[in-house]
């Protein structure tokens, strides 16, 4: 049986996918036809990592790298337990999609399957299975946590979404095959490097405006210091002759003043690129918004 293509198992603000053809475009052509290794820092869903899996299957190996380790940990079991996820999902998938229609059952499930995530006791593979369930159900796929770590999203209004998607699940675990799985800060992964090597930066956007909640992912927050200190890592890859695309929002855009990213960015080549966001609860928000891609 011919296997599919994997892609990503979960819905995440600022999921990558409308942005390829641009990063397409921006690739160091002489890394990418040959060996190398591909390096994603900020993972999130890695609808970039799954294309450039596909795309260039001359990859030598991908290290992929997030601070939210359930993220990290829904890759590893699906990476080396994809039957035993797929039996736990099939479960909830089944009570969940029998539960449609009675509401207030419904939702009782939902709470107590949040309450049994947040505990973070149970076995790994059945807590990567609490993750890809409520990212499944809850609210618009976002992940929020308060200052505890206690995912706090509300369940979604979804009437029999798909919980288990079995084939993509065993196509992203055959995908994984070949990638290193990391969680922690993004500096980490400098340790991982050889001779080629191509990074994406996929950080956590500057908010467009105060109410945006766009940087909400993890507990700590990363702010105007963070994006420095991020274009000092950067800066430090460059001095090292490793390539590498970085996307962020265009503050600009909102506000012509502000030449944030235009200054840090200086030293560094920066286009402005049109992008569609998936996420966002405002739909005012929804849209076409310009993204920046900066590369060395
Ligand atoms: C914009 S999202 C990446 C979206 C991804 N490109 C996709 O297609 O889904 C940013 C990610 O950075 C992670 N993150 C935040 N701070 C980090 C840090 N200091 N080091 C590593 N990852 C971090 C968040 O957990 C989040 O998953």
């Amino acid at each position: 049986m011919e296997s599919r293509i994997a892609k990503p198992f979960l819905k995440w603000a600022g999921g990558k996918t409308q942005l390829i053809t641009e990063i397409e475009k921006s690739l160091p052509k002489d890394v990418v036809n040959g060996k190398f290794t591909y390096i994603e820092p900020f993972v999130g869903s890695g609808a970039v990592l799954f294309w450039m899996l596909e795309k260039f299957p001359n990859m030598e190996k991908a290290v992929i790298n997030d601070i939210n380790s359930d993220l990290i940990n829904a890759y590893k079991i699906i990476a080396s337990k994809p039957k035993e996820l797929i039996s736990i999902l099939q479960i909830f998938q089944n009570e969940y999609h029998n539960l449609d229609g009675k509401n207030n059952e419904k939702k009782a499930y939902f709470y107590k399957k949040r309450e049994l995530y947040n505990t973070r006791n149970e076995e790994l593979s059945t807590q990567a299975a609490l993750f890809i369930f409520l990212n499944r159900t809850c609210f618009n796929g976002l992940y929020r946590v308060n200052k505890n770590n206690g995912f706090n999203v509300p369940m979604g209004s979804y009437k029999k979404p798909t919980i288990c998607d079995t084939e993509n699940i065993f196509a992203v675990s055959n995908a994984l095959q070949k990638v290193e799985l990391l969680s922690g800060d993004y500096e980490q992964t400098l340790n991982h490097i050889d001779k080629k090597s191509l990074f994406y930066f996929d950080p956590p956007y500057k908010p467009l405006s105060n109410t945006s909640s766009f940087n909400a992912y993890a507990k700590d927050v990363f702010n105007d210091e963070e994006q420095i200190r991020l274009r000092n890592f950067c800066s430090k890859l460059n001095v090292l002759k490793h390539h590498w695309i970085l996307s962020n929002s265009d503050v600009k855009g909102k506000d012509t003043n502000d030449n944030f990213f235009d200054e840090i960015y200086a030293d560094f080549s920066i286009s402005r690129v049109k992008a569609r966001r998936s996420i966002n609860a405002n739909p005012e928000k929804r849209g076409e918004l310009n993204e920046l891609l900066i590369t060395n």
